[in-house]
């Protein structure tokens, strides 16, 4: 019986060992391109400041790698959702979104923190300074907003009618 577990546990760390081998990439940047949110919108600080602490680890550039990053399996999930993440909506790339596309993000934004989709929930297990006060989802939809109001300003009909309504 001692022999098996003996015989388990160095097969668990030698399969350990050998998952290691294989590394996602881990890119991280503090680059800011022209591309970037902060230049394409009106970002006040303050919202910077949430969608930094909530949301740049899987949609921008800046991910903060952990350093259980480093570790597999928890290396290759996380990478994972850094991945599909980017792929969905990089703030770090908002400028290379076509137009259209950015305004469905903006809506988008706000309707899955609303419904508390994101920050994914497991990512506020280990984040949990990242959670979304409701201020916070306040700040961040009614900035949402106020960038839909100006993508709209090239149709003239359509920016008056909005200003009407202030
Ligand atoms: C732990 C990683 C992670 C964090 C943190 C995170 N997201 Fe996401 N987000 C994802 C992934 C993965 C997807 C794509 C799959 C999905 O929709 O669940 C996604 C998708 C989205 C989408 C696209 C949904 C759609 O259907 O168009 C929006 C918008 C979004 N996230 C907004 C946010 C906002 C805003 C924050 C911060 C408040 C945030 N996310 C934080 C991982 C994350």
């Amino acid at each position: 019986m001692k022999k098996i577990i003996k015989i388990s546990l160095i097969v668990i760390i030698a399969l350990f060992l050998l998952i290691q081998l294989y590394r996602p990439e881990r890119f991280t940047t503090a680059e800011v391109t022209p591309d970037h949110i902060t230049k394409k919108l009106n970002v006040p600080a303050n919202v910077e400041s949430i969608l930094r602490r909530s949301c740049f680890d899987c949609h921008s550039n800046h991910t903060n790698w952990p350093w259980y990053s480093n570790v597999a399996p928890a290396s290759w999930l996380l990478a994972d959702d850094v991945e599909t993440g980017r792929k969905e909506m990089n703030f770090s790339e908002w400028g290379k979104m076509p137009e259209s596309k950015r305004e469905i993000k903006l809506e988008s934004i706000c309707e899955e923190i609303e419904e508390g989709e994101m920050p994914l929930p497991k990512y506020l297990i280990l984040h949990p300074d990242a959670k979304l006060s409701d201020a916070d989802k306040k700040i961040l939809c009614d900035w949402a907003e106020s960038q839909l109001e100006g993508a709209g300003s090239e149709d003239e009909s359509e920016h008056k009618g909005k200003d009407d309504k202030k």
